[in-house]
């Protein structure tokens, strides 16, 4: 921003909402903002009484893996509604109102996805400790408990664009990208192949919805940092190199529990990373084309967005074809 008025927290010298211009609807994260305003969901909204029977009715390896997944996103959720709050305060620090808006939406949807699993635990009557779910996965525990807060958290002294790179390839491509929104893939193919779990599959489309803007927003800031300087182009991929090992991890010593078996529900493991592996190298070369380009344009370009779009498309042509291979019973997924 090119504004000489500060509206960092606690050096407040002017309001950016008052200056010509500073506040704009075309900008992109006022552009997310609008449209995560319009798609508002109430998790309390979503019935989950044909969940608690498609769980009673489970094999126990069906049982182990659908609470593990399920546990490992709720813990997942409440660890990314507590460690945005940096993000925050660094967007203010940074003079970027728009960003600040959004980033507040953000927060407020994370907080309802950790609303919605823990929902839906209760529903289907798994209301003791679910700590075993995770506590077994070291990965999980690196990323979470360690890596995700430790560069969050950094923000807090240094909210450089180095160090907001970081704090976004963790973030948004790494947790959410590469594991959360994977994770959702996966398991909708589940159900829709299964025809069960119709509570959690409203849950996992709401869910995607609000991550896929998410995710956008993740790949606008890489890129305006990118834009801005061509070194911190490294400072992405040494980032995701730091991580690929732990975030495999996390997939691979769950599916670990099995052994040499199959893990149930036809899942593949391999199909799971390898599609991990394509939309995040997608992403990334959103980001590398940002290299050079003008930070203007980069404000208003829709590219990160359009991007999310066309994944969704074709995660929806890839569920139709699921749906259609088997005899699954229709489930209302709109
Ligand atoms: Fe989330
Ligand atoms: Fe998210």
């Amino acid at each position: 921003m090119s504004s000489t008025r500060s509206i960092a927290h606690g050096q407040r010298t002017g309001y950016a909402s008052l200056e010509a211009g500073r506040l704009s609807f075309e900008s992109f994260p006022m552009r997310l903002f609008t449209k995560g305003n319009a798609r508002h969901w109430n998790p309390a909204d979503i019935d989950f009484s044909q969940d608690a029977r498609d769980v009673a009715a489970m094999t126990d390896e069906e049982r182990w893996l659908t609470s593990a997944l399920a546990a490992q996103f709720l813990a997942g959720e409440e660890s990314v509604t507590q460690d945005l709050q940096p993000f925050i305060a660094a967007m203010a620090a940074e003079g970027r109102l728009a960003d600040e808006m959004y980033l507040t939406q953000f927060l407020y949807e994370e907080a309802k996805h950790t609303e919605s699993f823990r929902r839906w635990f209760d529903a289907v009557g798994m209301t003791d400790d679910l700590h075993e779910f995770v506590d077994f996965n070291d990965a999980y525990t690196q990323i979470f408990a360690q890596e995700l807060p430790a560069c969050l958290h950094a923000l807090h002294d240094d909210p450089s664009p180095a160090n907001q790179v970081r704090a976004s390839v963790t973030y948004n491509h790494v947790v959410e990208g590469a594991l959360a929104l994977t994770g959702y893939f996966g398991w909708s193919q589940v159900c829709a192949s299964r025809g069960i779990l119709p509570g959690m599959q409203r849950v996992v489309k709401l869910i995607g919805d609000d991550e896929r803007r998410h995710m956008a927003w993740g790949t606008f800031t890489c890129r305006r940092h990118v834009a801005a300087d061509d070194a911190l182009w490294t400072v992405v991929n040494d980032r995701l190199e730091e991580l690929f090992a732990p975030a495999v991890g996390v997939i691979a010593n769950t599916f670990d529990h099995f052994g040499d078996e199959n893990p149930p529900f036809g899942i593949s493991v391999d199909e799971m990373t390898e599609y991990a592996a394509d939309r995040l190298n997608r992403r990334l070369g959103t980001i590398e084309s940002a290299r050079g380009a003008d930070l203007l344009s980069i404000d208003t370009d829709a590219d990160p967005e359009r991007l999310e779009e066309t994944f969704h498309a074709e995660d929806q042509a890839a569920l139709q074809q699921v749906a259609a291979s088997d005899d699954a019973p229709a489930i209302a997924q709109a």
